[in-house]
């Protein structure tokens, strides 16, 4: 496994479990179990997931020290205000289970997120939570909340695959010392990402997966990464990134399949971001 020595000195895995989208209970608590019996140390997860439960099950059935273990979970938007981000952070650390978290996340850039972070900062402070993150935060955005926080974010999730590569993005975090995490690695395998012809021509070259090809790419170019999955030889081979290279010419053939397409489309209008609220209205985040 690959680490980054993040902006205060926190260490973190460059590869995680992404559990988005694992809502039954049963798979979610094995899937996490295995992914640490296989070696992975990093798990993401998010109040708005609704699994934070079941992964808190897998991480005590596998019985990882906790100070090899690197837990990500985030703050729910409608938690985002001082107070709520404290209550909501609490009910986070409950249901999985621990008594800090590594890494503590911002979801969305909506609400009082100012407020949040001055909640997060404090439990930063006192120990609660070792690093600090934002999701989905654009330069623009995050230059004018880097002016105005005392603390600066350790990391930024964003989409990035090859399909929606987020140079600019990535040059930006490069200069403020911020790790970026890809979200969707795989593009949640839309676009055919699998059967491309470029990436699997690469894979070939070097008897490797186009799911590893992409890995590497990501590792390459100094970007951490989440692959969802549920499967257990899928897991080992995402795993499986670190003994191999890509020259600077594949890496120059991936950078030209960047077409700007995201999986989740454009959230900026009015219309796009109050449909993403209502598919979220009944989330209780204190459950
Ligand atoms: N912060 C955010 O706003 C945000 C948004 C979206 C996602 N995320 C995070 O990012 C994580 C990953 O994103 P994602 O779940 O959208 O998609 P993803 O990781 O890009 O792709 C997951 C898809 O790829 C398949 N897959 C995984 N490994 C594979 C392999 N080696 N070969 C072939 N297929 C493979 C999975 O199938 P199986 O599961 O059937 O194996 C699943 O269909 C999430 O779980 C979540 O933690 C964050």
């Amino acid at each position: 496994m690959d680490y980054r020595t993040l902006n205060n000195g926190v260490k973190m895995p460059m590869i995680g479990l992404g559990v988005f989208r694992i809502t039954d209970v049963a798979e979610c608590e094995e899937a996490v179990y295995q992914a640490l019996k296989q070696g992975y140390r990093y798990i993401d997860t998010a109040t708005a997931y609704e699994n934070e439960e079941a992964v808190g099950r897998g991480i005590r059935r596998a019985g990882t020290p906790r100070d090899e273990l690197f837990i990500a979970t985030k703050l729910w938007l409608t938690d985002a205000n001082y107070e709520d981000a404290k209550l909501g952070f609490e009910s986070s650390l409950r249901r999985l289970g621990l008594d800090y978290i590594d890494l503590y996340i911002i979801h969305q850039p909506y609400n009082d997120y100012y407020g949040a972070w001055r909640a997060m900062e404090e439990l930063y402070q006192a120990g609660k939570i070792k690093a600090l993150g934002v999701d989905n935060f654009r330069q623009d955005r995050l230059a004018d909340f880097i002016q105005f926080n005392d603390i600066k974010p350790q990391v930024n999730y964003l989409e990035t695959h090859p399909f929606y590569q987020r140079q600019d993005e990535l040059d930006y975090l490069n200069s403020q010392d911020i790790l970026q995490v890809a979200w969707s690695p795989f593009a949640a395998g839309q676009f055919d990402i699998f059967n491309n012809p470029t990436l699997t021509a690469i894979a070939k070259v070097h008897g490797k997966s186009v799911g590893q090809v992409i890995l590497r790419w990501l590792l390459q170019r100094g970007i951490g990464s989440i692959p969802k999955t549920s499967h257990l030889d899928r897991m080992r081979e995402n795993l499986a990134v670190f003994d191999f290279n890509l020259s600077a010419a594949e890496m120059a053939q991936i950078s030209l399949l960047d077409a700007n397409k995201t999986v989740v489309g454009k959230r900026e209008t009015a219309k796009g971001v109050l449909a993403f609220f209502d598919d979220f209205k009944d989330l209780d985040t204190r459950a």
